[in-house]
């Protein structure tokens, strides 16, 4: 690693050796999904979190190229397997971020046949909350609940990679046209003109029709959730991957136009690009992590000669970078997490200026992705 990235290798280091110490508090347990007061308590696999632990364990082994982190891992792949027989809190969307970070993660690294048959298994029962109608995928809620039904969120978009697997490993392509149904529902309803995005929107579950746009998690129905829009330039870019369709590619490319311009001097965005250098709002250093992922794989996938693709790979430096120096809690001894100044949800004062644990995952794969090439779980 040349001197310029020494950084790189130091917040590795210091990645690993969180993880290590951590290994012991969450052995057969996974860190919530926000810190309380930089802490992450130890808590059951019930929740739509739960996976990105063994997604940093995942990333752990990769780095090191050694069987340490072999036992841990297969205590929690059990855990993943039980999880899905039992269908524990089952009803979400987030069965894609669940189960690549676990049984995706487990097939490539390891190759591990049963984990094989789990994406599939995974990937039927997300393909029960696809609406053929609407064309979408319900995000929240079980099947009956009204407030529910018909709703799709941005966040979405990086669930569907479980689907696009199972149509590889199956043959099966039934798996994969609901991923682009709902990927190109995401592009023409969530994306507005100006390129920013709602984080919802609901389809009435009987025509199928769009109906209106709304927020959960950002300032306002019409402001931009930073978060959102970094699962939009991660989710699009994957969605281009996985299926070849290059509109994929142009909005992802839109997306990332606008979380740039929305940048305060130090690169890492407010919880929501409505608010600019300046304000007392929080940042949220997760969608930070995410967007950088989201930007060198965007950058990756552009054809050589598209002069986008250094502009996208520098602004992803610079986030890293600023993450780096501004926002870890090296340091911070009786912190458990990676990165301090995360936002869950404002709106409920959930997991505010707190760690939140796809942030620290997010924020390892970034480093991965800037150190060696990698071949993603997702
Ligand atoms: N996917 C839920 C969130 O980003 O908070």
């Amino acid at each position: 690693m040349e001197n310029e990235f020494l950084w790189l290798k130091n917040d590795l280091d210091f990645v690993l050796d969180r993880i290590r110490k951590n290994i012991p508090v969450f052995y057969n347990k996974v860190p919530g999904a926000a810190s309380h007061h930089l802490i992450y308590e130890a808590t059951p696999n019930n929740y739509w979190t739960s996976s990105f632990w063994i997604g940093m364990l995942f990333l752990a082994k990769e780095i090191t190229q050694t069987n340490e982190f072999d036992e841990v891992i297969s205590v929690q792949m059990k855990s993943f397997q039980e999880r899905l027989e039992n269908k524990v809190e089952l009803e979400t969307h987030d069965i894609g971020f669940l189960y690549s970070l676990s049984a995706v993660a487990d097939y490539k690294v390891n190759g591990t046949k049963t984990s094989r048959d789990l994406i599939v298994q995974a990937a039927d029962c997300l393909m029960v909350r696809f609406n053929e109608k609407a064309g979408i995928i319900q995000a929240w809620g079980n099947l009956d609940d009204l407030n529910e039904n018909g709703r799709m969120i941005i966040d979405g978009l990086m669930n569907l990679p479980l689907l696009y697997k199972a149509s590889e490993l199956t043959g099966n392509d039934v798996y994969k046209k609901a991923a682009i149904r709902h990927a190109k529902q995401t592009q023409k309803y969530i994306i507005r003109e100006n390129n920013t995005t709602y984080h919802t929107y609901f389809f009435d579950r009987r025509t199928g029709e769009g109906v209106e746009g709304s927020t959960a998690q950002g300032y306002s129905d019409d402001s931009c959730w930073a978060r959102g829009q970094a699962w939009g330039i991660y989710g699009f870019t994957l969605s281009y991957l996985h299926s070849g369709d290059y509109t994929f590619l142009e909005s992802a490319q839109g997306l990332a136009d606008y979380y740039i311009s929305r940048l305060p001097v130090d690169n890492v965005a407010y919880w929501d690009l409505i608010f600019q250098e300046g304000s007392q709002q929080e940042r949220d250093s997760s969608a930070a992590a995410i967007s950088i992922c989201g930007l060198l794989e965007l950058a990756k996938q552009l054809p050589l000669s598209n002069s986008n693709r250094n502009r996208y790979e520098e602004a992803a430096i610079k986030i890293s970078k600023s993450l780096s120096e501004l926002y870890t809690t090296k340091g911070i001894s009786e912190a458990n997490g990676l990165l301090k100044h995360g936002v869950y949800d404002k709106n409920s004062n959930k997991g505010v200026d707190e760690s939140v644990i796809w942030g620290d995952y997010y924020y390892l794969e970034s480093l991965v992705r800037l150190s060696r090439s990698w071949n993603m779980y997702w």
